[in-house]
């Protein structure tokens, strides 16, 4: 079942975090459907612009609504991940997504504003949630690259003047993270000072962290043991998805993980098969550990057996 963003992110404050990630196939889906009812979470569904092209955007939507079907049990809602103007209006006039996410980051305050007020206003007619960014976090996503040194955190008392001027639902923080994987250099933290300095200014309001895969080491070791060449990756401490759950961060996008599980039993299938050719056996195989991953990242965002009062609640 669909709901809005709004709806799971009431039920989630301040408990748990709700797990975003990405799907660009039917097999991402299928993985995704499967680990969520499987671990009993709900979950956003995440469509990034470069997803959209990579079929059609109108097949995306046909698996959604297929793998709806397929699994009656779900509730979760849709998604536009980064987008720009145009991408909102579209999404926001499609009557299919759930929320979006306007990215003007990179540019200066002033203008980050006055584009974000012009898509709240757009989504609200429609009673569509909108996610804005402030802060920049490093590393690459579409086609913008942000070098390190110039990401830069968010400011506490400028996110609450962003908030209230722009009128956005819920706030993706630069809080040390970084998109794809090689987030850090050596051993860092999340800065749960940013959290708490927000939270305090802007208490009850949703906060979203991007860039949350922990880049599993045994999976990238799994992956150069086949032929890849991944060196110096690094990611998220999953042990601090939860103390920032506490602290107002309601929705974890995770993408690049899932990424490392297809890269992973891809090379493994066909490192071990070299005369198959059949994309059917490694996709199942694929399905079946998308899923265990995502029933297992849920346990971490504690998201996992929320399922049932989520239903009873949305029944109130
Ligand atoms: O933050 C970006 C997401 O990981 C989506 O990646 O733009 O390559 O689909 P993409
Ligand atoms: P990762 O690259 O860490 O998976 O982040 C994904 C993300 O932030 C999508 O918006
Ligand atoms: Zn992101």
């Amino acid at each position: 079942m669909i709901v809005t963003t709004a709806q799971l992110f009431k039920h989630a404050y301040g408990k748990y975090a709700i797990g975003a990630y990405n799907i660009n196939n039917a097999e991402q889906a299928m993985g995704l459907f499967r680990g969520a009812i499987d671990s009993k979470a709900p979950f956003i569904i995440q469509i990034s612009k470069g997803a959209r092209k990579y079929t059609d955007k109108k097949m995306l939507e046909a698996i959604i609504r297929a793998a709806d079907g397929i699994f009656p049990e779900a509730i979760f809602a849709v998604h536009l991940d980064h987008g720009d103007e145009e991408t909102c209006y579209d999404c926001i006039n499609s009557g299919f997504y759930s929320s979006v996410m306007i990215d003007a980051s990179h540019d200066p305050f002033e203008k980050n504003v006055e584009i974000t007020k012009r898509v709240v206003e757009a989504a609200h007619k429609k009673g569509i949630s909108v996610e804005a960014e402030l802060g920049m976090l490093g590393g690459v996503e579409e086609d913008i690259k942000v070098e390190d040194g110039h990401a830069t955190l968010t400011n506490p008392v400028e996110a609450q003047d962003f908030i209230k001027k722009t009128g956005c639902d819920s706030l993706a923080c630069a809080i040390g993270t970084s998109h794809g994987a090689f987030k850090f250099k050596g051993k860092q933290s999340l800065h749960f000072d940013v959290l708490k300095g927000i939270m305090a200014l802007v208490p009850g309001f949703p906060l979203v962290m991007h860039g949350s895969s922990s880049v599993p080491q045994d999976e990238v070791a799994r992956i150069n043991a086949a032929g890849g060449k991944i060196a110096g990756s690094m990611g998220v401490d999953v042990n601090e998805y939860l103390p920032a759950a506490k602290l107002g961060v309601t929705k974890i996008n995770i993408d690049t993980d899932g990424r490392l599980v297809w890269t992973r039993v891809h090379r493994e299938f066909f490192r071990d098969k070299p005369s198959d050719f059949d994309f059917r056996p490694p996709g199942k195989i694929f399905i079946a550990e998308y899923a265990k991953f995502i029933a297992s990242r849920n346990v971490l965002l504690g998201s996992s057996g929320q399922l049932d009062d989520l239903r009873a609640s949305l029944k109130k």
